[in-house]
């Protein structure tokens, strides 16, 4: 089947990266027309403004895109185009499978776990105001109908993919009315999924326990900020941002994107590795029902790590974007 999909290659390395993966794919025989984004004035938008964006507009039509990173400002500047693309579409589900790739060293092997973030609201609501000069305050928005429609896609998930267990953390100990209302949500959804056990626990203990043993959770549900922030703590443990992947879920609409930045130290050297944007593709090819195509990209990605003599930098190794392309695209030649 033919697809057409939004690609908006990004900055720094977005473009070096993106260029490696649309190779990769059309090597595994799926058909992909690109609209690519790549002008930063087709999303160089805030608010209403992006909503209305030429980016947003083909990502609604074509239902899918695979983004690059993009850089925003620290503690200045714009909203973030990132959270402002999530919120134009709706993408409340923040998916990021955290799994071993065999080759690269990590602190634990192994691990298999996936994450479900809420992406719509919390402290990402960006309802920030100074109250009086030298006090700001940022309101922490958490609402029963996100809540539930969280918990729904996480057990809905778990029930597609076989897994057997969520833990739902919180702060409910302190943060009562809010992370209660997101406890209260999840545990009627749980009611209805027997099948699946449900496990609650606080924040703190978790980042604890994910350290400690990370072999004992299966999947994680959490509000915005704890799971922006938890599954970056999780990817570390099997490697780092680099060989993990994520997806922006929402109704009939999905953005898949590599977790790590534009890396400006080494854009434009040619040597950016493409591992988490082609990670992020194979977990669209899914997505797609392109089943057998993303099964081939992986096991072709997981013989060049195995054998490990073509790796980048980042991993230990010292060929450029460019040769690992090659040398995932070979392997994948003997298996399409
Ligand atoms: P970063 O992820 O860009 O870089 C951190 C380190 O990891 C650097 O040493 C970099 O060279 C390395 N690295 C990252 N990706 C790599 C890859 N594919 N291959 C090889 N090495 C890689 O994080 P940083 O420096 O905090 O952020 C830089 C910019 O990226 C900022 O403007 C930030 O806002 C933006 N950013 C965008 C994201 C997105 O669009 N989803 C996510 C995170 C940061």
């Amino acid at each position: 089947m033919k697809h057409t999909i939004t690609l908006i290659p990004g900055d720094g390395i977005g473009p070096e990266v993106a260029v490696a993966v649309k190779k990769i794919i059309a090597a595994a025989g799926v058909e992909i027309t690109w609209e690519e984004m790549s002008a930063r004035g087709d999303i160089d938008r805030r608010g209403d403004e992006l909503a209305q964006s030429a980016v947003v507009a083909s990502i609604r039509k074509n239902g899918v895109a695979l983004k690059g990173p993009l850089a925003t400002a620290v503690a200045m500047g714009p909203p973030s185009i990132n959270v402002g693309l999530r919120k134009a579409l709706d993408l409340y589900a923040n998916v990021r499978p955290v799994k071993n790739l065999k080759g690269v060293s990590s602190r634990y092997y192994d691990v298999d776990m996936v994450l479900i973030r809420e992406n719509t609201e919390d402290l990402y609501a960006g309802l920030e105001h100074e109250v009086v000069p030298g006090v700001v305050e940022s309101l922490k928005i958490i609402t029963e109908r996100a809540s539930t429609r969280i918990a729904r896609f996480a057990f809905e998930y778990a029930r597609k993919w076989n897994r057997k267990k969520i833990h739902g953390i919180h702060k409910a100990n302190i943060m009562k009315m809010s992370d209660g209302l997101f406890l209260t949500s999840i545990r009627k959804v749980a009611a209805q999924y027997p099948d699946i056990e449900y496990i609650e626990m606080i924040i703190d203990n978790a980042c604890m326990q994910m350290v400690l043993n990370p072999h004992q959770f299966d999947m994680l549900l959490l509000t915005n900020l704890y799971g922006d922030i938890m599954s970056d703590l999780a990817a570390g443990l099997v490697g780092g941002l680099g060989v993990v992947p994520s997806g922006n879920i929402g109704e009939n609409v999905a953005i898949f994107e590599a977790v790590h930045g534009t890396a400006p130290d080494i854009a434009g050297k040619g040597i950016a590795n493409p591992t988490a944007l082609l990670m992020s593709a194979i977990m669209m090819l899914e997505y797609l029902d392109e089943v057998a195509a993303s099964q081939q990209i992986e096991a072709a990605l997981h013989q060049v790590y195995r054998e490990g003599k073509s790796l980048t930098r980042d991993v230990g190794g010292a060929a450029t974007t460019a040769e690992f392309t090659d040398a995932v695209m070979g392997a994948l030649a003997a298996k399409v």
